[in-house]
């Protein structure tokens, strides 16, 4: 699979069975995180790996939607306030590096961050960025909606 092939079959998976993701496939993810460039190479980030089993109740507070509650995984990327970006890069991986492996994903910006923070245990001086999922998606992908590169991309000058 060519990397524009792995983006191409990437989406976001907004339903999950219960197969569990295998613990080399999320060890093989993890490393992918951990080889992100970050500024300065400071690495400045920390990843909360949850299984959601038995912690329905507690998901459904952090994002309420059913299907994030069924992700066998949710993970949550932290860091001090002004190391967003670095975050996002370190997503970036995690997210491709799951779909290499035929898992599913999906980003998630609108959680509740007060209660990633009292359930996760988030210290005060970092902050929950984003979550994503992870899991065996039940869906099936949808044709991708994107605006054409003249309407992205300047040569030179605005
Ligand atoms: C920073 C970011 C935050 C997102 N937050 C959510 C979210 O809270 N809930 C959700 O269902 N999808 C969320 N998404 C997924 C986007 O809606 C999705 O990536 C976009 O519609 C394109 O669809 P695709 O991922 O299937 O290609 C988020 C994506 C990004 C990059």
């Amino acid at each position: 699979m060519t990397f524009l092939e792995l983006v191409q079959k990437r989406y976001s998976v907004r339903a999950y069975t219960d197969r569990p993701v295998e613990d080399e496939k999320l060890a093989y993810i993890l490393e992918a995180a951990r080889m992100a460039p970050t500024g300065s190479n400071r690495q400045a980030f920390q990843l909360v790996v949850v299984h959601t089993e038995g912690r329905g109740a507690e998901m459904k507070r952090l994002y309420g939607q059913d299907w994030f509650a069924d992700a066998p995984i949710v993970i949550c990327a932290c860091a001090a306030p002004s190391y967003g970006l670095n975050v996002g890069i370190v997503v970036d991986h995690i997210i491709l590096a799951a779909t290499e492996r035929g898992l599913g994903t999906c980003w998630i910006g609108a959680f509740d961050r007060d209660a990633a923070r009292e359930i996760l245990g988030v210290p005060e001086d970092k902050a929950p960025i984003i979550m994503m999922t992870l899991g065996y998606a039940a869906d099936e992908p949808r044709t991708k909606k994107r605006k054409d590169l003249d309407d992205l991309v300047r040569y030179g000058h605005w």
